[in-house]
């Protein structure tokens, strides 16, 4: 058990240093893009970069969460207001995907606490691409928000197709997906960021169908106080 372990930690840590690695040269191929484009723009050449960038892009954020999933989760606490992050996401998502409606119910407009705004926001820009993703990019999400004693708890329920038992029996305990292009690190993600904020994370099905992504955050972490 104790061998599993220490191999584990190990096969980690090699996950992670070569995540590193894979990042130099990606930023080299990044750079190089750059200039072949300008280039390009010069001779009047039309070719489909974005494409290409967006493809680097998948690349850069999968190897950020092995980063990430294996760093100390030592971020900078600073004062947030939960409403504003999430109107934020809101009219980002209404955007780039115009057939999702976000409805969000906040008890109290002003509700601050001390938190990672990017860690948040990555958290729940993860929940949020699972739910898309879930309801084949056309559906209804709505967030509601609670305030109990130091802890503040965010429900985030979407009117996908939910989670199969067999499904939801494997989430949390090793990297999962049922997607053809998934990692499976997105719910870890969530977790450890809950976690940091001296918090939780779940995922469950909810009473009218579709997923509920529960988070519960405490309000003023203690290493703030
Ligand atoms: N809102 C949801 N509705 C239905 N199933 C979900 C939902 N969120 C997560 N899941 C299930 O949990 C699995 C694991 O999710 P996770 O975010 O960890 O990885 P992923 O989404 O598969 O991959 P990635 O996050 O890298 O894109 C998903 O593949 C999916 O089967
Ligand atoms: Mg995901």
């Amino acid at each position: 058990m104790q061998s599993n372990l220490a191999e584990s930690h190990v096969l980690e840590e090699r996950a992670a240093a070569i995540a590193h690695e894979v990042k130099n040269p990606l930023t080299m191929v990044g750079l190089n893009l750059d200039i072949l484009e300008a280039s390009d723009k010069r001779l009047g050449a039309d070719r489909n970069y974005a494409m290409i960038r967006k493809e680097l892009r998948k690349i850069s954020d999968l190897m950020m969460d092995f980063i990430y999933l294996s760093s100390s989760g030592q971020n900078d606490m600073e004062e947030v207001t939960i409403s504003s992050l999430l109107n934020e996401i809101r009219n980002d998502l209404s955007i780039s995907m115009p057939n999702i409606f976000v409805k969000i119910a906040h008890p109290n407009d002003s509700l601050v606490l001390h938190a990672n705004e990017n860690s948040l926001r990555k958290l729940f820009n993860n929940i949020i691409k699972n739910a898309t993703e879930a309801m084949e990019y056309s559906g209804e999400i709505r967030i509601n928000t609670l305030v109990q004693d130091d802890y503040i708890t965010i429900q985030v329920r979407d009117s996908g197709p939910g989670i199969c038992p067999s499904v939801r029996e494997r989430l949390f305990k090793e990297p999962f997906t049922t997607k053809p292009l998934g990692s499976g690190l997105g719910l870890s993600i969530c977790k450890k960021i809950a976690e940091e904020h001296s918090g939780h994370f779940t995922l469950d099905n909810s009473e009218n169908g579709g997923c509920v992504a529960t988070v519960t955050l405490k309000r003023f972490p203690s290493r703030m106080c």
